[in-house]
């Protein structure tokens, strides 16, 4: 893949304050694309932002909850203002929660569907209409692994990514005959912030890594490519498809 592939192009990518979602936006400013970067903490979003403009980028920050319709409407009315259009969105926003389900409070289990179905819904709709008018785009769901597997006290989790996962099969199919593609990676274990609570159990990570054949977590670098790949020219006639990236755990 040519290294400025994406110059022209401008993405929208969600949860990009921190972790997978940052190396993504970054990964895909280094590819030539226009970011802008939505979360719900502007300080994060800020000094990506700052860091882009030092190395030539062009960068936007939008403080967005992707559960709150109107500010998913601020974020893409945001991005047309200042980029001109919208070719890619990363739908990687995303909450967890572990718990065994008859300790989990149903305001705890909306949570998880909310943020990452409701979530995702509110801003493809959003950008979506400007792809479909524009015929064309790109729309790339970070969903999990866990989305295929029965995994014990992360049902909501679990469901939700399931999901998304049947969520990019509607879309692919409702968009295929506007050019707009939609695809979803599913990541296994990456050591980020949201599985922070385990890392910092070592019994409770060994037995994790004991399941992951590679014996390993991923790096969000391991990641970056996949999106890079599905928000080019490398996708055109691929949609609807999910990608597992995980290390053989769900192969097993
Ligand atoms: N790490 C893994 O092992 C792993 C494995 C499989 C899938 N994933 C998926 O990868 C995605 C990124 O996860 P990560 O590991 O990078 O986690 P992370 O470090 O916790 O980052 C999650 C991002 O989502 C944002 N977010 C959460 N709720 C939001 C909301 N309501 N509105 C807007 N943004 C919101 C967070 O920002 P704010 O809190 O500032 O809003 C943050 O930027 C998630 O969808 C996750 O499910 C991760």
């Amino acid at each position: 893949m040519n290294g400025r592939a994406l110059e022209g192009k401008v993405a929208v990518v969600t949860g990009a304050g921190r972790g997978l979602g940052r190396t993504i936006a970054g990964a895909l400013s280094e590819a030539g694309a226009a970011v802008t970067v939505a979360s719900r903490t502007p300080e994060q979003l800020a000094s990506f932002v700052a860091e882009t403009d030092a190395l030539g980028g062009r960068a936007l920050a939008v403080p967005t909850d992707v559960t709150d319709e109107q500010a998913v409407r601020e974020l893409v009315d945001r991005t047309l203002e200042a980029f001109g259009r919208i070719d890619i969105l990363v739908n990687n926003s995303g909450v967890l929660s572990s718990v065994p389900l008859l300790e989990q409070q149903a305001g705890d289990w909306d949570r998880v569907i909310d943020t990452n179905l409701r979530g995702i819904y509110l801003t493809t709709r959003a950008v979506g209409r400007h792809l479909v008018e524009q015929g064309s785009g790109k729309v790339i769901n970070i969903a999990s692994n866990f989305g295929l597997m029965g995994v014990p006290h992360h049902a909501a989790y679990a469901v939700s990514k399931a999901g998304i996962i049947a969520f990019t099969k509607c879309m692919a199919v409702e968009w295929a005959r506007n050019n707009v593609q939609v695809n979803a990676l599913a990541p296994g274990y990456f050591a980020t912030e949201l599985n922070s609570a385990l890392r910092a159990d070592s019994a409770a990570t060994a037995k994790v890594l004991r399941a992951i054949p590679a014996r390993r977590m991923g790096e969000a670098a391991e990641l970056a490519p996949w999106v890079l790949l599905l928000a080019g020219a490398a996708s055109d006639f691929m949609t609807g498809e999910t990608i597992v990236i995980d290390g053989g755990q769900s192969a097993r």
